[in-house]
């Protein structure tokens, strides 16, 4: 049967996501546009920023964090570039954005003391074989895949090397163990349903260290330099960003970190991705012809929730056929005006994948739910 009720927000996407519950264009008309963003008013603003991100995410006071170009990948790629090379890396890569940062350390940096530590979509690399004298690069949720890391355990506590996280699918969604990460990344498009643009980093007195005491033999374009004579540029951390950023979407920021703090910070965050995550699970465990793509429960992804199709039928199909028929569901619940934006990333296995950040709201996922299984019934025809 088809259902009749559809979602509120048909926003699954995993980046851009959802914006929040309740946004409009209206929440930006205080953004300070046509203005400089060196002024004293923008400067703040920029800073607010800063300030409510570090506590809304309980980054402890002696960490820095500050706003950058180029997204997540800018911050990532600051990172990778600014840190690397003063002793080997272990790259983790279980889905398509790890392998990104494998090739960029491989082919662009070409380091030579680099070990690859890959597994399949679905699964995890032996996370125990991490070498903590070797700086070691991982993603903490692999977007594409819906595979998460369970916990911080396997970070050593007197590790040698750095760990640098790109966290920009897992921030604001999961628990982040400040201690065990020296690096973090995030871009504001995804669990707060920011505008995208800026990418935010983070760093430890040990990774600020590291970047005072240590000079890549490399050349560092000026957007991806952090230090000045040796020393951290300290204004990057304080609202002096190294280039022009949007005043729009910094004022779309901070609408979503009052938003959160509104309903009451991190753990109400999580708890809203949470709810997504145990409304697919609910269905999923009464749904034969659909699995998650994580193989173990404990790394099942609560913002980027990665299926795939099990039922015989369809995997009778030929690979084509099958990637064919998912693209097919998707179109099916787009026309509809049901769902958008939620076929499984083009380099992942074919399936579905359904933002679960806390931008959207659980109801509108168990709404989107009967609406599959009647658009899986119609790609059998
Ligand atoms: C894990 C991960 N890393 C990096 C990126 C790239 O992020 P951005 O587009 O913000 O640069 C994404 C985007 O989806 C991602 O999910």
């Amino acid at each position: 049967m088809k259902p009749t009720q559809k979602p509120k927000r048909p926003h699954f996407s995993s980046g851009p996501c959802s914006k929040r519950p309740g946004w409009s264009p209206d929440h930006l008309k205080n953004a300070l546009v046509g203005r400089s963003h060196r002024s004293k008013e923008a400067k703040a603003c920029i800073q607010e920023v800063i300030e409510r991100s570090i506590t809304l995410l309980g980054i402890p006071d002696d960490y820095v964090c500050g706003i950058v170009p180029a997204s997540d990948t800018g911050a990532v790629e600051i990172a990778l570039w600014s840190l690397l090379g003063e002793r080997g890396v272990d790259m983790l890569a279980w889905e398509s954005f790890g392998s990104g940062w494998v090739t960029d350390v491989i082919r662009q940096l070409k380091l030579e003391h680099v070990r690859v530590l890959k597994a399949d979509y679905g699964d995890l690399p032996d996370l125990s074989s991490a070498s903590w004298s070797n700086d070691v690069v991982f993603t903490w949720n692999g977007t594409t895949s819906g595979v998460k890391v369970p916990n911080a355990d396997w970070i050593w506590d007197n590790r040698e090397g750095l760990s640098i996280c790109d966290a920009t699918s897992a921030a604001f969604a999961m628990d982040l163990p400040w201690d065990k990460l020296d690096v973090a990344t995030w871009s504001w498009q995804k669990v707060m349903g920011g505008e995208a643009a800026h990418g935010m980093l983070v760093l430890s007195p040990r990774a600020v260290r590291r970047l005072e005491t240590y000079t890549p033999p490399w050349p560092l374009p000026k957007i991806f330099r952090l230090t000045k004579n040796g020393k951290l540029i300290q204004g990057i951390f304080q609202g002096d960003t190294i280039n022009t950023v949007s005043m729009l979407c910094i004022e779309d920021a901070l609408d979503g970190l009052r938003w959160a703090e509104e309903i009451g910070g991190l753990p109400a965050l999580i708890g809203r991705s949470q709810s997504n995550l145990q409304a697919v699970e609910d269905w999923v465990s009464k749904t034969p012809w659909i699995d998650f793509l994580a193989n173990d429960r404990a790394t099942r992804s609560n913002t980027s929730i990665c299926m795939k199709i099990v039922d015989a039928w369809y995997r009778s199909l030929p690979k084509e056929e099958q990637a064919v028929k998912a693209k097919q569901l998707v179109k099916i619940l787009e026309e509809e005006e049901v769902a958008y934006d939620f076929g499984s990333y083009r380099d992942a296995p074919p399936g579905v994948r359904l933002w679960g950040g806390a931008t959207v709201d659980a109801d509108d996922t168990r709404l989107l739910l009967p609406w599959l299984d009647w658009a899986f019934e119609q790609i059998k025809d």
